[in-house]
């Protein structure tokens, strides 16, 4: 694991090339979510690639192209146009940008005046942007002289905007953010201060069954909530009734346990559930052994969340990935909310997965008592799986 997290650390970054009188494209996460009147609900993802695109300016370049998705679009639509992140981005930059299609790019670039910025269009209306088309790829690495990526939360995509363009552009390096991110997720991971704890929800131990198993050779404790603990709780025998359970997943998550035994990694599962029916009217504590009938498990219990705590309070690193319970419904996020506080009372260094987990500890106002954010939901997840993230494979290296 720490091997890659050190070649990944060691991509080349935007401070270490020539940027002035130069025309940079870089790639950003402007995935931000929207709500029903197409309002930006989180710009979190814009503000964190300010920086990079700042530096570049004061670094004197000719021109800023700027290249994202929205969404998943299946061809153009006006849903998922990058319109609607215009004004914010502006306003943020205190600078006019001008917004373009692919398609004339480059007329634009040629009649604007040195130093002005251009915002494409939502990349992915372009069918070969997921598809890592070659001649996509070569286009957009003809509109620049440097290709930046700082879309951390994209960085796990092999796409023409995040890969491709690699191969054609012949300064290829990583932007501010990009390097924030794994240089934080470094921390943690390749030589953390321990105890180093695993804190693991979500719904399903099928989107976290590689990650389960390869930070068992990294972390010393995992605690597990969210619906896949279900699982978990009723692979060692118990009853968990109408909760979600991954019934075919019962033997991976018994192994998980046996290894973890055998690598001294203590596990700590649910000792009490909060319970509700299928309308979600009535709720009950119970313990985990004890699931009434017609009931399922949604957030741990308050028995749990002392627990967890004592556990978290014991831990000099705290990695977080996956809220502990059905948060966003204000009468289950009790658990979720006790353990981001925890979390933020505590002088560990603690990263927090982008995603789920990051709108989570935003909810519950610990933000800025957590030591890291990811603006990465996917792309956290698979580099805590331990891979070579492969925008960051494409970059240069440093010597
Ligand atoms: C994200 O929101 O995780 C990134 O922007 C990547 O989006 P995707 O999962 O649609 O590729």
């Amino acid at each position: 694991m720490s091997k890659n997290i050190q070649k990944m650390q060691n991509v080349k970054s935007v401070r270490e090339v020539e940027i002035k009188d130069k025309r940079v494209l870089i790639r950003v996460d402007f995935n931000v979510p929207l709500d029903d009147e197409l309002n930006i609900s989180d710009d979190t993802r814009i503000r964190e690639a300010i920086p990079t695109i700042n530096y570049c300016i004061d670094a004197g370049a000719k021109s800023i192209i700027l290249v994202s998705h929205l969404g998943r679009p299946k061809g153009k639509s006006d849903e998922f146009s990058l319109k609607v992140i215009l004004k914010r981005l502006e306003r943020l930059l205190n600078k006019n940008v001008v917004f373009a299609d692919l398609d004339n790019a480059q007329v634009t670039l040629n009649t604007l005046v040195d130093g002005s910025i251009i915002l494409l269009e939502n990349i992915r209306f372009y069918e070969g942007e997921e598809k890592n088309d070659d001649n996509l790829s070569k286009k957009l690495a003809s509109l620049c002289d440097v290709y930046v990526n700082d879309a951390f939360g994209t960085s796990h995509r092999k796409h023409s905007s995040t890969y491709g363009v690699a191969k054609y552009a012949n300064v290829k390096v990583a932007g501010l953010l990009l390097k924030k991110e794994i240089d934080s997720f470094a921390v943690a991971l390749s030589n953390p201060i321990r105890p180093l704890l695993l804190i693991v929800g979500g719904s399903k131990v099928s989107s976290k069954l590689t990650l389960l198993t390869s930070i068992l050779d990294v972390v010393d404790k995992i605690v597990i909530g969210g619906a896949m603990s279900n699982t978990f709780l009723k692979a060692v025998g118990y009853d968990m009734k109408d909760s979600l359970v991954e019934d075919n997943l019962l033997e991976e998550a018994k192994n998980i346990l046996r290894i973890a035994k055998e690598k001294h990694v203590k596990i700590y599962l649910p000792v009490d559930v909060v319970t509700t029916t299928k309308d979600k009217k009535d709720i009950k504590i119970v313990p985990a052994q004890d699931v009434p009938d017609e009931r399922m498990a949604v957030d741990i219990g308050p028995a749990t969340v002392r627990l967890f705590n004592e556990v978290i309070r014991d831990c000099e690193t705290i990695i977080w990935n996956g809220p502990l319970g059905m948060y966003e419904d204000q009468k289950f996020s009790r658990g979720t909310f006790s353990i981001s506080h925890t979390i933020a009372d505590t002088y560990a260094y603690s990263v927090i997965g982008g995603g789920d987990t990051a709108d989570a500890v935003n909810r519950a106002g610990d933000k800025d008592s957590i030591s890291f954010t990811s603006t990465g939901g996917g792309a956290s997840l698979e580099l805590l799986e331990g891979v070579v993230l492969p925008a960051f494979e494409v970059l240069d290296t440093r010597e």
